[in-house]
Formats: C-alpha cells, structure tokens, sequence
C-alpha cells in the first residue's frame, strides 16, 4: 500500500465511521453529539463564562479580575490573576485521596522501574527547587534542561515553575550546535543535563554535548548535572556541579511563587520556515487551564487511569501530555526512557500488559513502524489493560489507524487522532471519545473554544471538501504569547495574511459532516516521524561544510516517516562527487542538528533549478525526489537543461 498523506484524493474514499460504544459513552464526561455541540457553541459564544468555569477547578492564589484582553494579535488570558503551575501540579492534591498515589511511573531503557508519589514528588521538586535558588537561579531566568525522559526532567521542569524561572528544554538527540543556538537566542544562566542516557543499550553522551555548546564561553553560568548513566565526564570547576550534592545542602521547604497569570512558564523551540529556529513562548495561566481541560475531555481521564504519552520530554507533546497534563489532572504518568524496539520490538506491548496502562498517546511513524515489525510481536502480550487510544504529530493515514484500533484496541477502544502543535499549547481538533464518531484519517471536530477554517487565499471560507489554509479565529487559552525576543516574526508569521486570525502553516479540507482532514505542512517545514524540521535549517548546515557550494532540502513521502529528506547538493568547483562525501554530508547535518534531521538520500546535482530571478523551484525538485515526471509549470525555469540532468538515474 502507498501511503501518502498530500493525496486528499485518497481521504475522501474513506467512508468508515465508528461511533463511541455504548458502555464507553455512558461513562464518559461527555455523553453524546449533542452534549458536545451545546458546550461546544457556549465556549464560542460566552467564552469568559465557559473558561472560567473550567480555570475555578484550578487552585488561585489570587482570583482573575477579567477572562481575556484580546489586542490582536496579542491575548492576555485571566488578567490579574495569581497561581503557581507546580501547586496545582503538585500541592492541589496533597490535601486529597491522591496524597499516596502514584504520580509518575517510571522505567528506564535497561529496565529499572522507579515510583513516585504525589507527596514524594512534591519533595523532590521543593528540594530541587531550592537547589535552583541556592545557585542564583530566581524567577524569570531562563534555564535550558537538556534530559532524557526521566522523573528528573518533570522534576527539574516543576522546580522551575515553582519559583518562576522560565525552562526552555532541549531534545536529548540535539546536537551541540542546537543547545548553543538555544542558549544565546534565550538568554539562559543555567543549564540542567545528566551525565549520559541510554538510547539502543548504547549511552547518548548528553554532558559532552553540553560541554561542546558551552565551549569559547556562552551565558550560562553554572551546569546541574543528574548522574543517570555513570559513564566518565568532565565536570568544569566553578561551572558543573553535581545534582546529588547539591540536594545536601538544602531542605525540603519551598512555598509556591505567586505569579502572574501571564508569567512566563517556558520556551520551547520548533521550526519554521527561515533558518532560525523560533522560540514558542507560553504563560502560566491560560497554558494550564488549555492542557487541563483537554487532558480531562480528551483523554476522559480518570483517577484510577495510568496513562502513557509516549512521547520524548523535549517535544511540547512531552510538556503538555507527559508532564503537566496529567498532573495537573492528579492523573498517574507513565514515562519511558528508551527506544520502542529494545532489546526486542514489543518493549511497548511488555509494559502495557507490566504496567496495566490504560491510555496510550502515541505517533503514527511509532503505529507504521509496528505494523513493519510484524503482529507477532503485539500478540504475545496481554492489553486488554487499555481503555483509550490517541495519536499525533502527523496525519494517521487510514490503514494506520484501523489497525491501531483493531491489534491494540482490541476494537473496544477509542482513537482520539489529536491536532495541535508547539504554538497552540494544547490539543485543538480532536474527537471526544464518548461522544465524537470518528472516521479514521480525520481529527474530527474542534475542541472547546477553538474555531477553525479552511480558507482560500482571499481569507474567504472554501465548502465542503475543498482543500485550503488551516487557520484558527481568535484568541484561545493555551496559545503562544509571542516569538520570544523577535515580535515582528510572530506577528508576520502568524497573524498578517488574514486579520486576527492565526495561521497554522497546515492545509485541510472540511468534510461534509464539518470534519476536519489534515493534509499536513504547505510551507517549507517537513513533519519527518512526527517532527517538524525546517528545509532551511538542514540546507543551511549543508552549506556550512567546506566542500558545498549550494543545497536545496525537500520532503519525499515516506511509508514508514510520513516524509524522508532529500537533500540536491551543489558542491564547490574542484570537488568530487563520492559516495563518501555523502554520507559525509549526512553525519555533518547529524553534527549540526541532531540524528534526526539526517537527509535520507543526498543527490549530487550540477547545478539547481532556479528561476530567472534565483529562486530555487523546490516545487520542481519534490516531483523529481519522489521519482514522479515534472509535470507542473515550468515555464519560469532558467536553464531547462537542468532538469533533465537531475533526472538522471542515480549512479
Ligand atoms: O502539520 C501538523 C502536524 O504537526 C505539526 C505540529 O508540529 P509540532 O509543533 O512539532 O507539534 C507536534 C505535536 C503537537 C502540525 O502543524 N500534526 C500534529 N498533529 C497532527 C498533525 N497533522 C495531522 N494530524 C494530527 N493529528
């Protein structure tokens, strides 16, 4: 089967619809269609009185005076009010049932299981916050964690919203360019890292990393390092001190700062469509109230729930839906260090059936790389612990999704396929599970509070099944507040094309029931596994190596990624084209970025096709990477005889 999730010719074949069961819906928070479009059109139409609602389930320290202040395109949201984002994490449930139940469940890639409670973890996030305040870290600084997925990273994340530092976490598999990039774009004074972390049975050296971004001097003062893997590090005088040590010296007493609803609360970095990447900046209040209640709704989570988001602490998925979701919830969190096929490909179905997981929210390039590694490996283990099933990242084509609800479903559990992304903080197209049919392949409909279009390029709203621009009207909850430090980009980049209105960078259609069908990215961003790479930052780290004259990235649809990376390089004159300079290349990208943004295919090309006025036509380049004939508009082509070389079959 081809899969290409572009093709919204193929999402319209699909007919299948399968509607909440029964004993599901009953159960459920919320019931039915109706139920649903009646909130629904109540948090468009009074949105104060819908968000206030769901903001008094939360602990203040001081009550908001007004809901929103919508100046577009910027938004305050719970103007005046006072909270801190760890209490409601943390202390909101120590005076509950919850106070001996576990918080986070967690096993590392070699095995190791470790549990904490809320009351323990409560601990544990005082004491580390206290570690911060001793080494001159105090609200509004910013501090870079650099962590695998370990209770130390939602500890170290607690710990700086506890006393109003701002985090900004980087991706364990980013490479030392990208934690310097991080650091001189935010400002940070400190940085939290380990030693190493397991990846595969090997160890990712994440502290030599660190000491490479830190190298020639940078902000950052003083480096927090957890001791995970006990592989051999160098620890800077004056600079590195160890986390262990550092808890000796301080107590286990840290009253909540009260921040302002608007305090920062982190900077996550993702890409877009120039070179640099943009730092997502979100806020306390409105951020919390957003992954609350869609943890709640979403998710339907409930207190006996453990619930599994599989994804890395370094992706906002991570942020919203490992950490402070389903803690703001009093939820039970299952984290995992590690890769999904070690030591074996059912390490996943192992600790569901362990762990009697009860939610799992994962990717569809996880989905498409189980059904490659065979049912087998699915049906050894018991899951019959699993009572909802949710995806993101990228589209889920059809086939992907029917089988995640046949094999790991057992065809009696939900499949929530969640839109968001960095920007928007919290999940926005979504099904309910007890009240949203759902047709596989589609988001379905809008979360509370969220309005969205498909829209031409005149703004103006497309009928049912045309494709266009995904944009969101106005103002909601977990939104970014600006591009952090450049609000010229935010504004440009989100909201100028159509007035008060944030562009998502996505195509759709919308069917005729309403329902939402993502295409996927229309800039130059690529999603390659669920992960947004900007074609601009890997052509940029090609350029960067002596022997290149030119680059030119696109996407291919890929069965397994949902997009792979084709790189057309240009080299300098007196260069030789080897296959060793390829994989030369790939490893330079590697060093650059991180593993991740790797070109799956470098092409050698003697020269790119570009317009009169040196555009390089990308469009052109995808047709000739996926192997299809350039059919499309060519006439604006400088040198023609350059295609055809292009063409050529590689050697
Ligand atoms: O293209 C959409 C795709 O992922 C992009 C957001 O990427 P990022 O900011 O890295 O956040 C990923 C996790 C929230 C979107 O613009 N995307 C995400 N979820 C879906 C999706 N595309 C289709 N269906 C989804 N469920």
């Amino acid at each position: 089967m081809k899969i290409d999730n572009r093709n919204i010719e193929s999402h319209l074949k699909e007919k299948r619809v399968f509607k909440p069961a029964k004993e599901f819906a009953r159960k459920a928070r919320i019931k039915n269609l109706a139920q649903y479009r009646r909130m629904y059109r109540e948090s468009i139409r009074q949105p104060d009185k819908f968000w206030s609602r769901e903001a008094k389930e939360l602990s203040w320290q001081k009550r908001w005076r007004k809901v929103l202040e919508w100046k577009a395109p910027f938004a305050k949201w719970f103007i005046g009010g006072k909270l801190n984002l760890s209490a409601n994490c943390l202390d909101r449930h120590l005076t509950t049932h919850r106070r001996n139940k576990a918080a986070i469940l967690w096993e590392g890639e070699p095995g190791e299981k470790r549990t904490l409670t809320y009351q323990q973890l409560h601990r544990e996030v005082c004491r580390f916050a206290n570690v911060l305040k001793r080494n001159k870290i105090g609200k509004g600084r910013r501090v870079i964690i650099y962590l695998p997925t370990i209770p130390e990273a939602a500890i170290a994340m607690l710990a700086c919203a506890r006393i109003g530092a701002v985090h900004s976490v980087v991706f364990g598999g980013f490479s030392a360019d990208s934690i310097r990039d991080r650091i001189h774009d935010s400002g940070a004074i400190a940085l939290i890292t380990a030693d190493g972390s397991y990846r595969r049975g090997g160890i990712v050296p994440l502290k030599k990393n660190v000491d490479d971004a830190l190298r020639g001097g940078t902000s950052v003062k003083r480096v927090i390092v957890f001791q995970r893997a006990h592989n051999e590090i160098h620890m800077e005088e004056g600079r590195d001190v160890w986390w262990h040590r550092e808890l000796e010296y301080v107590d286990d007493n840290c009253p909540p700062a009260a921040l302002d609803s608007e305090h920062p609360l982190y900077i996550l970095y993702t890409s877009g469509s120039t070179g640099k990447p943009k730092g997502i900046l979100h806020t306390t209040g409105g951020y919390l109230v957003g992954i609350y209640s869609t943890t709640k709704y979403v998710f339907d989570i409930r207190d006996e729930d453990i619930f599994w988001c599989t994804a890395d602490v370094g992706w906002v998925t991570g942020h919203s839906y490992v950490v402070y979701g389903p803690l703001a919830n009093g939820a039970t969190t299952f984290m995992y260090e590690g890769a999904p096929n070690w030591p074996e490909p059912d390490r996943f179905w192992k600790i569901i059936e362990q762990n009697r997981i009860n939610i799992l929210y994962t990717a569809p390039t996880a989905i498409r790389a189980f059904i490659r590694w065979g049912d087998q490996w699915v049906k050894k283990h018991d899951l019959s612990s699993l009572r909802l099933l949710g995806t993101v990242g990228e589209p889920i084509n059809p086939e992907a999704w029917i089988w995640y609800h046949k094999n790991i479903g057992g065809e009696h559990c939900p499949v929530v396929d969640t839109w968001w992304q960095t920007e928007t903080g919290a999940i926005m197209i979504t099904p309910l599970p007890g009240a949203i049919p759902t047709k596989p392949g589609s988001a379905t409909l809008p979360f509370f509070g969220v309005d969205p279009a498909v829209v031409d390029p005149n703004g103006k709203e497309v009928g049912a099944n045309v494709g266009g621009k995904l944009i969101i009207r106005g103002p909601w909850p977990s939104m970014l507040r600006t591009i952090y430090r450049d609000t010229e980009r935010y504004k440009k980049q989100y909201w100028s094309e159509y007035k008060e209105n944030y562009v998502t960078g996505d195509g759709a259609r919308r069917d005729e029931d309403g329902y939402f069908w993502i295409v996927g990215r229309i800039d130059d961003v690529l999603n390659v596994a669920g992960h947004r790479l900007g074609t601009s930052e890997i052509e940029s780290a090609l350029v960067s190596h002596v022997r290149v004259a030119e680059a030119a990235v696109v996407g291919r649809p890929d069965e397994l990624k949902g997009q792979s990376v084709v790189a057309f390089v240009t080299l300098k004159s007196g260069v030789d084209a080897s296959n060793d300079l390829k994989g030369e290349l790939r490893d330079h990208v590697g060093v650059h970025i991180g593993a991740i943004a790797k070109p799956d295919e470098v092409r050698f090309a003697e020269a790119l096709p570009k317009t009169r006025s040196g555009k390089i036509m990308r469009r052109l380049l995808k047709e000739i990477a996926s192997g299809a004939k350039v059919s499309g508009d060519t006439t604006t082509l400088e040198d023609f005889s350059v295609l055809t070389k292009l063409a050529e079959p590689e050697e």
